[in-house]
């Protein structure tokens, strides 16, 4: 498994996964084109089986503060430690002396296993964050 930065041709395969994995996909076409172009502080990452792509993270970073956007994995490879993986090689990557953001469903008990077990901190709540009306946790991860 190979895990790269995600470039412009990538984009069919990511909101691929974000429609299969997601009830109401937040990412579309055209908000992962304009990150592709346009932003300077978001970059995603891919993580590919036999170079086709399984997942994706997408972060967004200022100095040395990032919050974590997005992190899927296509359905036929969840749990299979590939979610843990992508996050745990991606923390590797970063810089010493960053901080790591996310907020993650409360109902969202994989997502929050797998932030919990690499050490990731709850750091508060969001009330009605989701447009279901569930909860975010608010974690935050110290490198
Ligand atoms: C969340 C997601 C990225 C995790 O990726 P994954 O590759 O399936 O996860 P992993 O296999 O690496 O790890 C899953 C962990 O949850 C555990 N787990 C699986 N089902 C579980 C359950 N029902 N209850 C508790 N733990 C469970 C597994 O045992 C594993 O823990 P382990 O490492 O101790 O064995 C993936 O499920 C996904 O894309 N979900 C939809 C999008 C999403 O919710 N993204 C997160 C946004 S914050």
């Amino acid at each position: 498994m190979n895990i790269r930065k995600g470039v412009i041709c990538d984009l069919t395969s990511i909101i691929n996964i974000e429609k299969a994995v997601y009830n109401k996909p937040y990412w579309n076409v055209a908000m992962l084109k304009k990150l592709f172009i346009d932003s300077v502080i978001e970059t995603v990452w891919v993580i590919e089986n036999q170079k086709k792509i399984i997942g994706f993270l997408i972060e967004q970073r200022c100095d040395n503060e990032i919050n974590l956007l997005n992190v899927a994995i296509d359905r036929p490879f969840q749990n299979k430690g590939i979610g843990k993986k992508l996050i745990n090689h991606y923390l590797d990557l970063i810089s010493g002396n960053c901080s790591v953001f996310l907020e993650v469903n409360k109902t969202n008990i994989i997502a929050r296993k797998i932030y919990a077990d690499l050490n990731f901190k709850n750091i508060g709540m969001r009330k009605n964050y989701y447009n279901d009306g569930c909860d975010a946790l608010l974690m935050k991860y110290t490198k």
